[in-house]
């Protein structure tokens, strides 16, 4: 196996659904809930993007089977956004269709700041359809508090994350102060007046702060959940889950790996030495 690849890993369940299932079912072994998805992004061919579906439609097919509870998240640059919008929603509607059949939840992850209003935009219409569905917003965008105020009317669920990508001052804190105190607002407009948030960090401070908001608010673990990546903070996610919160991890796999990887590398430096332990570990 490429070094790499071999890397990539500690983030990555696998390139296959198979391997990817069985990461699924060591989690949930440890009381972790989980949220699949088949990494991809930027899709500029219909090709591609059609491969894509499909993919997800045998991925569904296959949870409804083992019954499992997974849900799954996905880009809308992998669905075709940045090719055609109607064919985008139509790619939309064909997965999320599915995911009803077996009851599940499909979650559309958010991406760099040029995509936000379209990503919005495209979900609106999917949500008009879908009660299934629900959207993420990050919290280092200066926009984002408006954008939880509408996304609290129409009653639609989000996962609140700092955001990934590099973005300019003009649109996005910087100061990891600042991205902080706007998760800690934003956290409480859902907790106030959404439906169901997902907390997606692995910061301990925001952590502690949340688990104090709710017990100080009595907010019952069945009102929201942890969210976490992939092999980041596995001893956190698992004592998380031991002290009775709902507790999800993003689970990627695929082929298309490096954009993911790399986000994550550049997100911390620990990250990197986590991986090069690891790695010699083997
Ligand atoms: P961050 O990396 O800022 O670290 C802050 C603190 O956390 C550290 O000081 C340390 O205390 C602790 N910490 C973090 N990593 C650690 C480690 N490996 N070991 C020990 N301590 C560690 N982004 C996006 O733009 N669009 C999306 O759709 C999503 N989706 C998404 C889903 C889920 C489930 C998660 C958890 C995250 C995302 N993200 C995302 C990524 C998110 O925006 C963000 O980039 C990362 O979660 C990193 O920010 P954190 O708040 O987790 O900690």
């Amino acid at each position: 196996m490429k070094l790499m690849t071999r890397m990539a890993r500690t983030f990555v369940a696998g390139e296959t659904a198979d391997e990817a299932l069985k990461q699924v079912g060591r989690l949930r072994g440890k009381g972790i809930l989980v949220t699949l998805d088949i990494l991809g992004e930027a899709v500029q061919d219909r090709a591609q993007s059609d491969k894509a579906v499909q993919d997800y439609l045998d991925l569904l097919d296959t949870l409804a089977k083992v019954k499992s509870e997974a849900h799954i998240s996905l880009k809308l640059t992998q669905m075709g956004l940045d090719i055609d919008d109607e064919y985008c929603f139509q790619n939309m509607v064909k997965i999320i269709g599915r995911a009803e059949k077996s009851k599940r939840f499909v979650r559309v992850d958010m991406e760099g700041s040029a995509l936000t209003q379209h990503t919005l935009d495209l979900f609106y219409r999917l949500r008009k359809k879908f009660d299934n569905t629900g959207i993420v917003v990050q919290a280092y965008l200066h926009r984002s508090e408006k954008d939880i105020q509408d996304i609290n009317k129409i009653k639609a669920k989000v996962r609140l994350c700092k955001g990934a990508y590099k973005e300019p001052k003009e649109v996005a804190f910087k100061k990891m102060k600042d991205i902080r105190a706007n998760f800690i607002k934003l956290s409480e407009m859902l907790f106030k007046n959404g439906v169901y948030p997902a907390i997606a960090t692995h910061d301990t401070k925001l952590l502690k702060w949340a688990k104090e908001y709710v017990a100080a608010n009595k907010i019952g673990p069945d009102k929201f959940e942890f969210q976490f990546l992939y092999g980041i903070r596995n001893k956190t996610q698992q004592k998380l889950a031991q002290e009775g919160y709902r507790v999800r991890a993003y689970v990627p796999f695929g082929t298309h790996w490096l954009p993911y990887f790399m986000r994550r590398l550049r997100e911390r430096k620990e990250n990197v030495f986590f991986i090069v332990k690891n790695f010699f570990k083997r």
